[in-house]
């Protein structure tokens, strides 16, 4: 896709200096630089939208051994509701929280189904019946090359595929967002073939590290983050974590993913975060922890190389990146 500029998916240390800021009209031409954007985000006087508080169930015991916890700061509330990236509505992250504020998710449903015993169509309630949110602080690295730590609330996909049992056959699981250019008006634009589609390996998928999240910080999700059910798949780069999900097919073949279709030297399948793979445009070996000045350097597999490594004994991960 020739039309999208190359602005889209630069660090944020280019893209803010040369276009957000300016934009915003906070840097004025200068180039004070990335620290002014991170002091920026953590002063933005922004209300937390109004979404419902949800009962979510303490970290497990095992928290931190299982990866299901992080020793680390959590990046503020603030930030994580207002620098989004979710091009149905924008591809500029300080104004997907302002675009998607209206989103309305009432009457949700989720279709389960494909290569399964008993395919479903739930709502969130009944999906939230399935197992009580869990509270999983998770590292997020994004491709650009920016990260975040986040107390998300919800379950893992396995509870969810056990209850409608894939076949034999079933080797992947596809996702889908929603498609509704009337309540998402970034798919008027052709910036990305829509519907946004994702998809796993159905062992990455059946991972317990993998998770359904339907809310963050004790909360609903809110519009920007994914409402009102988002893919979280902490080892792997940012845009594997599919936002407002209405659809998940057990499949036999390895499906069509967004990002890897729009460029697939740039954007492999699998995705998982490697310091020692770049993107042909930049590098992945330090990555902006969104809140802290200094970088940081990059973990293999985004820190949770012991829980997961083993899901690739035997690939190339420089030919499957
Ligand atoms: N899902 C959909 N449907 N559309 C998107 O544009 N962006 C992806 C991912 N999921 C995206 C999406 C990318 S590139 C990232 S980094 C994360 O969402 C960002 O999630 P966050 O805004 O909650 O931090």
């Amino acid at each position: 896709m020739s039309e999208i500029p190359t602005d889209k998916i630069t660090p944020p240390e280019v893209y803010f200096n040369r276009r957000e800021l300016l934009r915003a009209g906070i840097l004025a031409g200068s180039m004070a630089g990335t620290a002014a954007l991170y002091r920026l985000l953590k002063a933005r006087p922004m209300a937390p939208p109004e979404t419902r508080k949800l009962a979510v169930a303490a970290p497990a015991r095992d928290a931190a051994n299982s990866g299901f916890a992080v020793d680390e700061p959590l990046t503020s509330f603030e930030s994580i509701t207002s620098y989004n990236n979710f091009y149905e509505f924008t591809t500029s992250k300080m104004d997907v929280a302002r675009v998607a504020a209206n989103f309305k998710t009432d009457g949700w449903k989720l279709e389960v189904g494909g290569l399964v015993k008993n395919p479903q169509t739930l709502s969130i309630d009944e999906l939230r019946a399935i197992s009580p949110p869990e509270e999983r602080v998770y590292r997020m690295r994004c491709v650009e090359a920016w990260s975040m730590v986040i107390p998300w609330a919800g379950f893992s996909l396995s509870k969810l595929l056990e209850q409608v049992e894939p076949l034999p056959e079933a080797k992947y699981v596809a996702f889908e967002t929603l498609l509704d250019p009337t309540r998402m008006p970034g798919q008027k634009t052709s910036v990305l073939e829509w519907p946004y589609v994702e998809g796993l390996r159905l062992d990455e998928a059946r991972h317990p590290l993998t998770i359904l999240a339907t809310g963050l910080y004790g909360r609903e999700l809110p519009p920007q983050d994914g409402a009102p059910v988002r893919l979280v798949v902490p080892w792997k780069y940012g845009f594997k974590g599919i936002k407002s999900i209405v659809k998940i097919t057990l499949v036999a073949d390895q499906p069509v993913t967004s990002w890897n279709r729009y460029g697939a030297e740039e954007y492999g399948f699998y995705a998982n975060v490697n310091p020692e793979v770049d993107h042909p445009r930049w590098s992945q070996a330090t990555e902006q922890r969104i809140g802290e000045t200094g970088r940081r350097k990059t973990l293999p597999f985004n820190g949770y190389a012991e829980q997961v490594s083993h899901l690739y004994d035997g690939m190339d991960l420089r030919v499957n990146f």
